[in-house]
């Protein structure tokens, strides 16, 4: 069996060119097929308050709502390192609160590292919480949890923006991230910040030269209809195998044609 990944094996595909590959799963089932399917990290997004809650934003998604989301995702990767999404509120409002909500992503959740959003604003954060020893993995340009102060999930660091992106990834770098999630700012912008950093960048929305790529599982397999970014590719479209099956077993119990004798016990 393939060992389970760790935050130095990651670092090590960065110095040696191998592209590192991310996906979200937010439950036992989908997160054991995507560690079957390779993947080096899972991330437990809060994404989940979108596609699995049905929220309009990440905003109201809770501390306990992500745990139960670790939680599960964690009994179904035995390979993947799984990386837990910091909630809104949980890690701006000051250090202590932060450093014991990540802790609890990990001694409650038993994730082996966290996410939060946010730069230059957030550096105190990320020292603070890298140096009781909780891998952090940054996360800037459009950062879902700031939807109200950018007017929307616009593209983030373009003409003279740039600059406040670069410094950015470079204080969560200073501040001890492990990695950084680059979203959805200019590939050019992007493929620069992979060259200057020495910790792996992730792109999401950010072009072909980030070191590694992460997309929403929901996403690329056709089951998120409420949105559609340029930035997704979709690989299977699950959606109608899944109306089909439903309306089928809809009918079948309805003419009688299921349970029959085979389903049934004597
Ligand atoms: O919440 C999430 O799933 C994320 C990724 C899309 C980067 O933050």
């Amino acid at each position: 069996m393939k060992k389970k990944k760790t935050i130095p094996d990651i670092l090590k595909m960065k110095q040696s060119g191998q592209r590192i590959t991310v996906l979200t799963a937010y439950d036992y089932p989908f997160a054991r097929l995507v560690d079957d399917g390779g993947v080096d990290i899972i991330l437990v997004g809060d994404s989940a308050g979108v596609v699995v809650a049905g929220h309009d934003t990440t905003l109201p998604v809770t501390m306990e709502e992500m745990l139960y989301h670790v939680r599960a995702v964690k009994r179904a990767a035995p390979k993947a390192l799984v990386v837990a999404d910091m909630p809104f509120m949980s890690y701006q409002t000051g250090i202590e609160e932060a450093c014991r909500n990540c802790g609890r992503m990990i001694k409650e959740g038993g994730a082996e590292a966290v996410k939060v959003e946010g730069g230059s604003n957030m550096a105190h954060v990320i020292r603070a919480v890298s140096s009781i020893d909780i891998p952090v993995m940054a996360h800037i340009g459009l950062t879902p949890q700031s939807v109200h102060r950018m007017g929307g999930y616009k593209v983030q660091g373009r003409n003279d923006q740039a600059e406040r992106i670069m410094d950015d990834a470079l204080a969560v770098q200073n501040s001890g991230a492990f990695a950084v999630v680059l979203e959805g700012i200019p590939a050019s912008l992007a493929a620069e910040i992979s060259v200057e950093l020495t910790i792996p960048t992730i792109g999401i929305g950010a072009g072909p030269s980030c070191d590694g790529q992460v997309l929403v599982i929901h996403d690329i397999l056709g089951l998120c209809e409420k949105y559609s970014p340029k930035f997704v590719k979709r690989y299977a479209d699950l959606g109608p195998v899944i109306s089909a099956a439903v309306t089928q077993y809809v009918a079948e119990v309805r003419n009688g044609e299921f349970p029959t004798e085979e389903h049934s016990f004597s």
